[in-house]
């Protein structure tokens, strides 16, 4: 039978029937309700006989637990006045604290997230229902670790139309998001003698993080406006290189046609791998993307894909094509990692891309983050004028140059007090102090109609942030145009 207080302010079940005593239960409920903020703190408890009267327990049960949370912190107890849940413990709820950086903000810039309320829930539910309803039962045993051969057999075809690589379903293996791609990726390298893997700066620092938590070290290789400094690249010792060549992560620059050729050829005498993280091509909205690398030197080139920009980072579906020589090793690798991919998923993307639900998805979303992008630059050149915009018309953020002289950080913290999240472009980079102040600002997964209105704020943060000096009567401020610095690419 189950026993529930009634006071309204302090819920909590005990169930008689649980093997666990009673003083456990109620233990537990209490810890739990001050974990997750339902008890806020400072707030005072019941007196252990009203609560104990309230639970029909003897109200020794209700002071044991009261004294083992004192014990734990959770609570305190001075002399003479109620029992209260202790200040110390209320700041460690920490799911609280989270939710507020990633749902609370009034206009959260996040950069790298779709809009997964576009989500295609009706065709993705479809394709899940035919191709369970069409799998046969061998189709539920443990899968071929690179993945199931028919949705591998969509997946090449697919790449090799819209991305123009030189897949064979042989040579692709399905992940558990790109994340995964690069980490098998770094398990064969390092068995294959590589200790260096250069990276891009700056780049996606949890990347690289992951990358040095395989062992292998991260020389940082800096990116201008035409992509990696390929020369560069010739003073380390590194064995492979991981790059963003068709939209540089997080500066939006294209990677030049004389350095996709000098990389490959660096490659080629250095017997090194390059890793393509094709990570948002599908979206690029002044013309047509640049074809992926891979398709110029398959046996040079690790072509590394996600779902997570197009669909949803949740579905952890990504995807690695390798060169011929690392097939086998980086499937044995998938293998030890987890035993290959869940198969239905799988079975459920081919039928979604077969179907042609996949092509018509990014049609409509690139339409949607077109306009998005569009209202945002347009916003940013009319209230952020001194700013400059870096990279091409493509992906889901934009690289904001803020004027010199203004404190990256001193904008994240004032618009964060203003309900506005931005995010600096130094946690991207080796050194975090060595560019311009910037920000990289996410519109993919931002409301049209929030755009205006979360930039005009963002201005007004900006100007408050901008260091007061005497005007010079006279002569005029110059004023840069915010017109997104382009590369032709
Ligand atoms: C540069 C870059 N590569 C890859 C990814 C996708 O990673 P995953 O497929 O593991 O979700 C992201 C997502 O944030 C990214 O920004």
């Amino acid at each position: 039978m189950k026993r529930s207080t009634s006071a309204p302010e302090l819920l909590i079940h005990l169930n008689r029937s649980d093997r666990r005593s009673l003083r456990l239960q109620l233990e537990r409920e209490l810890r739990r309700a001050i974990q997750t903020g339902r008890l806020p703190s400072g707030s005072a408890l019941p007196a252990s006989r009203t609560l104990a009267d309230d639970l029909h327990l003897s109200r020794g049960v209700v002071v044991e637990a009261y004294e083992q949370l004192r014990s734990e912190g959770y609570l305190t107890a001075a002399a003479g006045s109620a029992t209260r849940v202790a200040a110390r413990r209320a700041t460690i709820s920490a799911p609280a604290a989270r939710a507020r950086t990633s749902i609370a903000y009034r206009y959260d810039f996040r950069p790298g997230l779709p809009d997964v309320s576009l989500f295609p829930r009706r065709a993705w539910l479809t394709a899940v229902s035919r191709s369970l309803s069409r799998a046969s039962s061998e189709a539920l045993d443990y899968p071929p670790p690179e993945g199931v051969e028919s949705a591998r057999e969509v997946l090449s075809e697919y790449l090799n139309r819209a991305r123009a690589t030189a897949s064979t379903p042989a040579r692709l293996v399905v992940c558990s998001g790109s994340a995964q791609a690069v980490s098998l990726l770094c398990r064969v390298l390092r068995d294959h003698g590589v200790r260096e893997l250069a990276v891009e700066d700056p780049g996606h620092t949890d990347q690289c993080t992951d990358i040095q938590a395989m062992g292998l070290s991260t020389p940082r290789i800096p990116v201008d406006n035409q992509g990696l400094s390929v020369d560069i690249l010739e003073s380390t010792r590194a064995g492979a290189v991981l790059v963003t060549p068709a939209h540089q992560y997080p500066m939006g620059s294209v990677l030049a046609p004389e350095r996709r050729a000098a990389l490959l050829e660096w490659a080629a005498r250095r017997r090194a791998l390059v890793i393509e993280d094709d990570y948002d091509a599908e979206y690029r909205y002044d013309r047509e993307p640049v074809g992926a690398l891979q398709g110029l030197a398959p046996d040079l080139v690790a072509y590394v894909g996600s779902a997570s920009k197009v669909l949803s980072p949740a579905l952890r579906l990504g995807w690695l094509l390798v060169p011929p020589a690392l097939a086998e090793a980086v499937g044995r690798a998938k293998a030890g990692a987890d035993r290959g991919s869940a198969a239905l998923e799988q079975l459920a993307f081919a039928d979604f891309v077969e179907r042609g639900s996949f092509d018509r998805h990014i049609r409509r979303t690139r339409r949607v983050y077109r306009r998005r992008r569009d209202l945002l630059v347009s916003a940013l050149e009319a209230h952020l004028p001194r700013s400059t915009l870096r990279g091409v018309a493509a992906g889901l953020h934009v690289l904001m140059e803020l004027e010199a002289g203004i404190d990256e950080a001193a904008v994240i913290r004032l618009a964060a007090g203003r309900d506005i999240r931005v995010y600096g472009a130094s946690a991207y980079r080796a050194t975090p102090a060595a560019g311009a102040p910037a920000l990289v600002l996410g519109y993919g997964n931002l409301q049209e109609e929030d755009i205006v209105p979360g930039v005009r704020q963002l201005a007004d943060v900006v100007d408050e942030c901008r260091p007061r000096r005497k005007q010079h009567r006279g002569r005029p401020e110059r004023v840069r145009s915010a017109r997104p610095a382009q590369s032709a690419h």
